[in-house]
């Protein structure tokens, strides 16, 4: 089966062309460089963009494959989580796709998406495995079982953990996205330099907005003059030190799960997966407590149709379909 998936919930564009589990293309537009001049997503651009862009996204997809889409045999969409007018455009693109093509359409979530990222590239974890999703707009614990069984353990309360990058890297003037710039200066700085405060939650939830505050009060508190001096001097320390209370955070909830729960086998996904410290914490985590590991190659990290494409694939296989009254669900949870 041949399916094409379409992605366009933030504020990438993306198609891909995936059959029986090969990635055939896989086109990524990104509004990256249009949002920075405004330091985040601003929705209304990115609609606007989403719609310029996702009839070429989408033919290069199927040129990339040379494929004409008369062999497609299924179109995979994501509908929902995300920014709304962002979700329209690429769900109206889908149904008018496959209604002219006359192949199914199918609604994916977009966590789902990411999830099931792992299964991308060989080898395909065993289930159940406990898997991290950590994005700009997603910070949650799952435990994911057969087909499509999940269990949320725990998710952030305020700030998702690719969010709070995001929001101390405009503080320390690192432009966006900051989860890219904090892990390329962090490599060179001191983790110990400041301590940032690791929330600690009962359960399995996050919170990071209180680690958000404190880099603006370690900051605020200076003078103009001062607070450029630090950041001058010591701008990898501090990327250093916030990378670690977030990596911190997230390995520890990893592995107090790992406690509480018989799995063998653990998974990072989502933008912040590629995050150079947590890659190797997850993986030093894994040999200590013998346990397997994925983590998705970086271009599958970060939002992308591939994983839309096999999750969507998944779901035909076992008999979903979506009818032409499908609707976008900007809070869609797993
Ligand atoms: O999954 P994704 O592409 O989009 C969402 O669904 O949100 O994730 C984007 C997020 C942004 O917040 C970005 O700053 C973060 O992932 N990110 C990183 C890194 N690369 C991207 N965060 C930390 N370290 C990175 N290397
Ligand atoms: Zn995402």
């Amino acid at each position: 089966m041949r399916v094409l998936g379409i992605e366009t919930s933030c504020d990438d564009t993306a198609a891909a062309v995936w059959q029986d589990g090969a990635v055939e293309a896989s086109v990524v537009s990104s509004q990256a460089d249009l949002h920075a001049e405004y330091g985040g997503v601003v929705p209304e651009l990115a609609s606007r963009n989403h719609q310029r862009l996702i009839v070429p996204v989408v033919q290069r997809a199927l040129s990339e494959a040379s494929v004409h889409a008369e062999a497609l045999d299924a179109v995979a969409v994501t509908h929902g989580p995300g920014l709304p007018g962002s979700l329209m455009v690429g769900l109206s693109f889908a149904k008018a796709f496959a209604r002219g093509l006359d192949v199914p359409l199918v609604g994916v979530n977009h966590l789902e998406g990411h999830v099931h990222s792992v299964d991308l590239e060989p080898p395909v974890p065993p289930r159940p495995f406990l898997c991290l999703v950590v994005s700009g707009g997603h910070t949650e614990l799952v435990q994911v079982g057969e087909g499509f069984r999940y269990e949320v353990l725990g998710r952030t309360r305020d700030d998702a953990a690719g969010e709070a990058f995001d929001k101390v890297a405009q503080l320390f003037g690192l432009g966006y996205p900051g989860g890219p710039a904090i892990d390329r200066h962090a490599e060179q700085g001191d983790p110990q330099f400041h301590d940032f405060p690791r929330s600690r939650l009962d359960d399995f939830d996050f919170s990071f907005s209180g680690l958000k505050t404190s880099v603006l009060y370690y900051l605020r508190d200076r003078s103009d003059a001062d607070r450029e001096r630090l950041l001058d001097a010591h701008r990898a320390d501090l990327c250093a030190s916030v990378r670690a209370a977030v990596v911190d955070v997230l390995v520890d909830a990893l592995r107090r799960a790992l406690r509480a729960r018989d799995v063998a086998h653990v998974a990072v996904v989502g933008g912040v997966a590629a995050n150079a410290l947590l890659r190797r914490r997850v993986e030093a985590l894994g040999a200590a407590q013998n346990v397997g590991v994925s983590v998705p190659p970086l271009a599958y990290c970060m939002d992308n149709a591939a994983m839309i494409a096999q999750a969507g694939a998944k779901r035909l296989g076992a008999g979903h379909r979506s009818d032409a009254t499908l609707g976008i669900d900007p809070s869609l949870q797993l």
